[in-house]
């Protein structure tokens, strides 16, 4: 069998015709920036995630730096976030001269520990960033009531996790604003790049829309403010309107994947996600963690079967990030996560055949 990490092409089928039918209508009526197709998409996403504003833009790592200007994040200030991550959740930071205050990661959800935030607060903090990593939500309750106390903004990295909620709430409904990625392997994933910032705050919402199109306001060529080119693509944001549909059935699908590995390996000498009874993970990515992580990847590569590894390199370890001075031993639990995670396929379309042999070869490698 050969299983890769993502089957994007299988997905493209379900939704190709009314893809091509909306491209061809864009292509003749020549309106390719920032059309009905992206009013649509923000319409509908701002109702999914229950927030008024929803601005699209042309990537996730767009939508972290126009969020941080919205929040006037400048030279000298310290944002604070989690080392354990993609890297453009902290080199926005570092694109808006302000420094990554990095602060472990919980042992069981990857995701940043609330209860260290606190102590890394200093004068200089002028936001706090999580990352709901792999689609599972942080606790939003502890890091919202840390904010509060302070009077800290907190922005949202919801990258991977459109869709994840408890019963207070959708991810991206929880901080001031967040920052959203419709790259083609994310849960919502487009034709290209493209992405959207989110905030229940009318005042960030109007700041975005001008800080995409170069801090223009409701006046051409009259600029309030210095912003970015940062628009979205008729043809992307069509895409992505046709697929928003059938977003809780992918999810569905990923979470009912990730349960069936998880029945299927609780025995093995392996951790295994924390899978609880709800939306709170919809399974971006299906990590387990173990000590010869190499060597089940090499395995599992000559049985066929792609798996990744998010991330291997810690975000305070990066060569890019040496003058912040951090140095190895600062962060053990993300540092640990490095070396002993490994993603499993999890992706909405695979086959039963498929998850069993993939079971089947993980139980394979321990028996041997
Ligand atoms: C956690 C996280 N943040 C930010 C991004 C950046 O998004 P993009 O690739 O759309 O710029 C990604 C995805 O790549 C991500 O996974």
């Amino acid at each position: 069998m050969n299983i890769p990490p993502i089957d994007l092409k299988t997905q493209f089928k379900l939704v190709q015709k009314d893809i091509l039918k909306n491209i061809r209508a864009i292509l003749s009526e020549q309106k390719l920036i920032l059309g009905q197709y992206c009013t649509r998409l923000e319409d509908a996403i701002a109702q999914y995630a229950g927030v008024p504003s929803a601005i699209s833009c042309a990537n996730g790592t767009d939508a972290l730096i126009l969020s941080l200007m919205a929040l006037d994040i400048k030279e000298g200030d310290e944002v604070i976030t989690t080392p354990y991550t993609f890297f453009a959740t902290a080199s926005s930071i570092v694109l808006m001269g302000a420094k990554p205050v990095f602060v472990d990661i919980e042992k069981e959800s990857m995701n940043i520990d609330p209860g260290l935030i606190e102590r890394a607060i200093t004068p200089k903090t002028k936001a706090i960033i999580v990352v709901h990593l792999f689609g599972k939500l942080c606790d939003m309750d502890r890091i919202s009531a840390t904010g509060k106390k302070y009077g800290i903004p907190v922005v949202e990295d919801i990258a991977q996790s459109l869709g994840s909620r408890n019963d207070r709430g959708m991810s991206g409904s929880f901080g001031d604003i967040a920052a959203l990625s419709f790259y083609p392997t994310k849960n919502l994933g487009g034709i290209g790049e493209g992405g959207m910032v989110l905030s229940k705050r009318a005042d960030l919402g109007e700041k975005v829309k001008k800080l995409r199109v170069h801090g223009m306001g409701s006046v051409p060529y009259y600029h309030e403010m210095v912003g970015i080119n940062s628009r979205l693509d008729e043809i992307k944001a069509c895409a992505l309107v046709v697929k928003f549909p059938h977003l809780e059935t992918w999810n569905q699908k990923r979470i009912g994947n990730a349960r069936f590995y998880n029945k299927r390996l609780k025995d093995l000498p392996v951790v295994l996600p924390h899978i609880k009874d709800d939306f709170s993970y919809i399974a971006h990515q299906y990590v387990i963690r173990m000590q010869e992580r190499d060597r089940l990847q090499e395995f599992l590569k000559q049985k066929g079967i792609m798996t990744g590894i998010y991330y291997p390199l810690p975000l305070h370890l990066q060569p890019c990030f040496a003058s912040f001075g951090y140095k190895k031993g600062d962060f053990p639990v993300a540092e640990e996560a490095s070396l002993t995670s490994l993603a499993l396929p999890v992706y909405p379309e695979l086959k039963k055949a498929e998850k069993d042999y993939i079971v089947a070869s993980v139980r394979e490698f321990f028996r041997g």
